[in-house]
């Protein structure tokens, strides 16, 4: 198979510096780095008949660490021997640190993930004032240093597959650089209506727009979304030409395919790193703290769009409302930090904080927590609780798919009910067999906690293998493939 180049903001592994000035590597976090360091199977054989491509995956030195990482790499290429990156060569890009900070939480983060997640409701934000052209005007440079790296390390004809919000301006970048190239832009988030789009300034919401339609396809993590996109363009960009039947966007004399990969997890993989020994000491752990009651789990970035301030407000009304539950159930909240550089994500954080300690100063007693709010982050502690859960509580105000929901049941050792927001990208092949809520409505989800722990064991463990096998149909590497087939 010919060249792939992936491009994204996060890439699948990140540094930190040691006391001693020497590196250590972690794995990257969040839904796009699980769902593409899946891409080639880390080195194992595909059992899906996708052959796994010659990947070189560019990404944005995110600290300091990976900055000297980064100068130290000849080419830029990193040396990343025995570390699981999926089997792709990684490039990490020194963008100078006021470009990144500006074009990452600026424009990326406070700009366009508020205007798709619909939380455009603080008083920081919208604020399109002369500092903000100076943010998008980084935002621009930003997108040109990715736009130049991929455009140099391209392969005649090569594949690149650009990811997200960060990287919108990319695509069209890359076609002025590299007309040769096949592009495909996948956007992991939602994508806003028109009435919620139009937020931004005009210039700034046709270039995002134009930007993407640089690609030969834009891909989207469900039908609601790609609709959302169809809809900008046809509403906002003058001169675009929408067809609605073939699903296609004609701008600037180029032909955009517009098209639907959800995006699943690997269960075999995630079935047998649960079958880890650290999972298994991290059980015991818990299993310490729970005893043998009944387990509500969330797991979560701390982020807004996650809705966990009204999801533990839910818990907290259940409690309220059904007595018989008092000493009988925990509800283990794991809330890992994210984006802290922004004040509204410290306070959200704060927020959560408050609320968890409220219910266990109402609720708790000397020999009950009602609540354990962990921040720290833990993947196999995470993996423990899926294993455990009674209920899986997913309520994001927004989401583009959400794998916490897909995760969980595939995990789940004796089937686990799951309370999901009708708004997470999810919810389109899950809701069958969730509790579908409204995240706004904290009774509705009150109510459906209790519904999901009364719920007989043998029908929820019928409901959550119904889960399991949606949440595998569309293993990342399936996702990928098809995405790249569709440049064909
Ligand atoms: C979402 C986005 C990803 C992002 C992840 C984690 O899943 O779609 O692009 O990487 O959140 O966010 P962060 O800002 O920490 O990379």
């Amino acid at each position: 198979m010919s060249q792939v180049l992936v491009a994204s903001n996060r890439g699948p592994v990140s540094f930190s510096l040691a006391d001693d000035g020497s590196l250590t590597l972690r794995r990257g976090g969040g839904g796009l780095v699980s769902g593409l360091a899946a891409v080639t199977g880390g080195g194992r054989e595909p059992d899906d008949g996708c052959a796994p491509p010659d990947v070189l995956w560019v990404c944005a030195a995110l600290g300091e660490a990976d900055r000297s990482a980064a100068r130290r790499a000849p080419e830029g290429r990193l040396d990343l021997d025995g570390h699981d990156t999926g089997g792709a060569a990684v490039r990490m890009l020194d963008i100078p640190p006021a470009t990144f900070h500006r074009a990452y939480n600026a424009v990326a983060n406070s700009t366009l993930w508020f205007v798709h997640h619909l939380l455009y409701d603080t008083p920081r934000v919208p604020h399109f004032d002369a500092r903000a052209r100076r943010d998008w005007q980084s935002y621009e440079a930003y997108n040109a240093a990715f736009a130049d790296a991929l455009a140099r390390d391209a392969a005649p004809g090569a594949k690149a597959a650009v990811q997200d919000y960060h990287l919108s301006l990319a695509p069209r970048m890359l076609r002025d650089r590299r007309p040769d190239l096949k592009i495909v832009h996948f956007s992991h988030t939602p994508w806003a209506s028109p009435e919620y789009y139009r937020l931004l300034p005009d210039d700034v919401g046709a270039a995002v727009l134009d930007g993407i339609l640089g690609a030969d396809h834009a891909g989207f993590l469900a039908e609601r979304w790609a609709a959302a996109f169809l809809d900008c363009c046809e509403q906002l960009l003058p001169g675009a030409r929408v067809d609605r039947a073939a699903r296609t966007v004609t701008f600037a004399g180029h032909v955009t395919r517009v098209g639907v990969h959800a995006l699943g997890v690997d269960g075999q993989q995630l079935r047998a790193r649960a079958a880890e020994p650290d999972v298994a000491e991290r059980r015991r752990a818990l299993r310490e703290q729970v005893g043998d009651r009944r387990l509500i789990v969330r797991i979560d970035r701390t982020e807004l769009s996650k809705n966990i301030v009204r999801g533990l407000a839910a818990y907290r009304e259940m409690l309220a409302n059904h007595p018989e539950w008092h000493g009988r159930v925990v509800h283990l909240a794991f809330a890992y930090p994210s984006r802290h550089d922004l004040p509204e994500y410290r306070e959200y954080t704060a927020a959560v904080q408050r609320l968890a300690a409220q219910i266990v100063d109402e609720y708790g007693t000397a020999t009950w927590d009602p609540l354990i709010l962990q921040v720290n982050d833990d993947y196999p502690r995470s993996l423990a609780a899926y294993g455990m859960a009674d209920v899986l509580v997913v309520n994001p105000i927004r989401d583009g798919m959400n794998l916490v929901a897909k995760e969980g049941p595939v995990v789940s050792e004796h089937g686990c009910a799951l309370v999901l927001s009708r708004e997470a990208g999810a919810a389109a092949e899950l809701a069958a067999d969730a509790l579908v809520v409204n995240p706004y409505d904290v009774s509705q989800t009150a109510e459906a906690l209790h519904q999901a722990l009364l719920m007989p064991p043998d029908r929820r463990a019928e409901r959550s293998a119904r889960l399991a096998a949606a949440a595998t149909a569309l293993p990342p590497r399936r996702w990928f493939a098809d995405q790249l087939a569709a440049l064909d």
